[in-house]
């Protein structure tokens, strides 16, 4: 890995290593990542959350699903200035976790904290993202209402990307969907990881 792993994010390097540092310290006290994350935040948590940024268009909205601790909405905010991320997490306690994450990042001007289950929220984004929340099959039945005409969900789901979505295809068929899996390099390793794009049939995939 790059010596400095905060140089991918360019002008935000400061405030990537301030969530770094927030993650490590309270996140771990609070019970959000276990005490071994703490040695491998930046390759398994921080950079595997930017690997996606490519598949998100310029300026979009971004709601990411399950956020927990802010994976991997906050790294995706400070690594693309242009996007409008809203976290939205089920849980009190990690929903506090993530307003005192973004006031401390000073980002309120465009990442926002809603403390709701997918089921109930009743809004729509250009983009879905999701990481480690649940099965394909049940996420598509989730993030399929948040997912605005013409937007897509992005499942970041590792090397069980192509399984899953396979698994899923009477499920996504019948809600008139389709998915790409796509093998990403993550920045300033020699890993890759995946994830699942899912659109609405009618759409076009401009990526595929
Ligand atoms: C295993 S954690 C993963 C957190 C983060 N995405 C990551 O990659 O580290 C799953 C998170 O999803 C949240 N969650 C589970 N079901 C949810 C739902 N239906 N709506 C919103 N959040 C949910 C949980 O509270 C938890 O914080």
């Amino acid at each position: 890995m790059n010596t400095d792993p905060s140089a991918h994010f360019g002008p935000a390097s400061q405030s990537i290593r301030q969530y770094v540092e927030i993650l490590s310290s309270r996140g771990i006290e609070w019970g959000l990542l276990g005490p071994r994350e703490g040695d491998r935040l930046w390759d398994r948590h921080i950079l595997n959350s930017v690997a996606v940024a490519s598949l998100i268009p310029e300026g979009a909205t971004v709601v990411d699903v399950g956020s927990g601790a802010g994976l991997p909405g906050l790294p995706l905010a400070l690594f693309r200035p242009d996007v409008m991320m809203t976290l939205l997490e089920s849980l009190l306690r990690r929903s506090e976790f993530l307003q005192l994450a973004v006031d401390e990042l000073g980002l309120q001007d465009r990442v926002r904290v809603v403390r709701a289950r997918a089921e109930e929220h009743r809004e729509c984004y250009q983009v879905v993202t999701a990481r480690a929340v649940a099965p394909l099959e049940r996420l598509v039945g989730w993030c399929e209402p948040l997912m605005e005409r013409g937007g897509a969900l992005l499942a970041l789901k590792g090397s069980s990307a192509a399984d899953e979505l396979a698994a899923s295809a009477d499920a996504l068929s019948v809600r008139g969907l389709t998915g790409v899996v796509h093998e990403l390099a993550v920045p300033g390793t020699d890993e890759v990881t995946w994830a699942v794009e899912i659109r609405r049939r009618r759409d076009r995939h401009p990526l595929s």
